[in-house]
């Protein structure tokens, strides 16, 4: 046996290529911040804004243009508050921004939407804080219910609870039907871990966290607990799920997507983004090849749906070669 044979030539490498990654799997993450008349560049992550709900609406047109299969919106709010209240506010960023896209964009794109709280909130705690300061569970639930059928009101396709509350899945699929939603659908950040990689992102959506999120999202050394977490998910009724981050936990997705019956989706998240940028920024590494070479890692681990800051430009150019 030469299995060089079969690596010879471009065609011949292409014909057994055993996976690919199409637009049609990829979600791009964008920010929207509230009162903002021009863009506003992140600089932990090169070429991300935050936008406005103009260039958001242009780049969501592309987005569909480009045949991504959809936009996963964040809102940075003007004012935070303990409760987060932006969040449920008629006119908040994040609804507001909904129904604009979804105006723009009709079925082209999915509309899908983070249920969080955390770029809500003065602690920057994914929820409401109780007497004891400690994040409570069951109440902050009850207001992700509340945001998923605002936003699902507003146009969102898909809703994504990212805050890794207990029962926040059931809590979801319950109030969404009971408002008539349903065909909104529910893709849960079913294994987070509280994690290193999400840096960048704090510094995107202005977070004003002190300490950690250890008491909600997964600690890293745990595999097993991610099946646990993905399986109640599904029970709950989520539609797909997602783990998250993605490079570090290629094992993590592997084995869900192994497991459960339901499509898996993995965030390649900003502080993964951030180390190639940087990477490439000082001519370490060929950017456009470690892009391409993250994205298929995760599909190759078994992610059906990749959302990564890199899609838009990945689907126009980096994945015509
Ligand atoms: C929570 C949320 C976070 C990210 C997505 N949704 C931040 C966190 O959990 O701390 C991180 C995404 C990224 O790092 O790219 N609303």
């Amino acid at each position: 046996m030469r299995p060089r044979r079969l690596r010879q030539s471009p065609v011949m490498r292409a014909m057994v290529a055993e996976h690919e990654v199409a637009p049609r799997q990829l979600v791009l993450p964008v920010f929207v911040a509230e009162g903002a008349s021009e863009p506003r560049p992140i600089s932990s992550m090169p070429g991300v804004v935050q936008h406005t709900l103009d260039t958001l609406r242009r780049t969501a047109a592309e987005a569909a243009e480009a045949g991504l299969a959809g936009v996963m919106i964040f809102g940075v709010p003007e004012h935070q508050d303990a409760e987060g209240s932006g969040a449920l506010a008629e006119d908040g960023i994040l609804n507001v921004a909904l129904r604009a896209v979804r105006a723009e964009v009709g079925d082209d794109l999915l509309v899908m939407s983070d249920v969080c709280l955390d770029e809500f909130t003065d602690h920057g705690h994914c929820g409401l804080l109780g007497a004891d300061g400690t994040v409570d569970n069951d109440a902050t639930v009850d207001v992700y219910a509340r945001m998923a059928v605002m936003h699902a009101g507003c146009g969102a396709h898909v809703v994504a609870p990212s805050g890794m509350m207990d029962g926040q899945v059931s809590a979801l699929r319950t109030a969404l039907d009971l408002a008539g939603h349903v065909d909104t659908v529910v893709m849960a950040y079913a294994a987070k871990y509280a994690s290193a990689f999400y840096g960048p992102f704090r510094e995107a959506v202005a977070s004003s966290l002190t300490g950690d999120r250890k008491t909600y999202q997964q600690d890293p050394a745990n595999a097993r607990e991610a099946l646990r977490e993905v399986r109640l998910d599904v029970e709950q009724g989520a539609d797909l799920v997602m783990v998250k981050p993605a490079l570090g936990y290629l094992d993590i997705i592997n084995e869900t997507a192994r497991t459960v019956d339901v499509p898996v989706a993995a965030y390649n998240v900003s502080g993964e983004y951030a180390m190639v940028e940087a990477a490439a920024e000082r001519g370490w590494i060929d950017r456009d090849r470690a892009i391409a070479e993250t994205l298929l890692s995760i599909r190759r681990a078994g992610a059906d749906v990749i959302l990564s800051y890199w899609a838009l430009e990945y689907a126009q150019k980096l994945g015509r070669r």
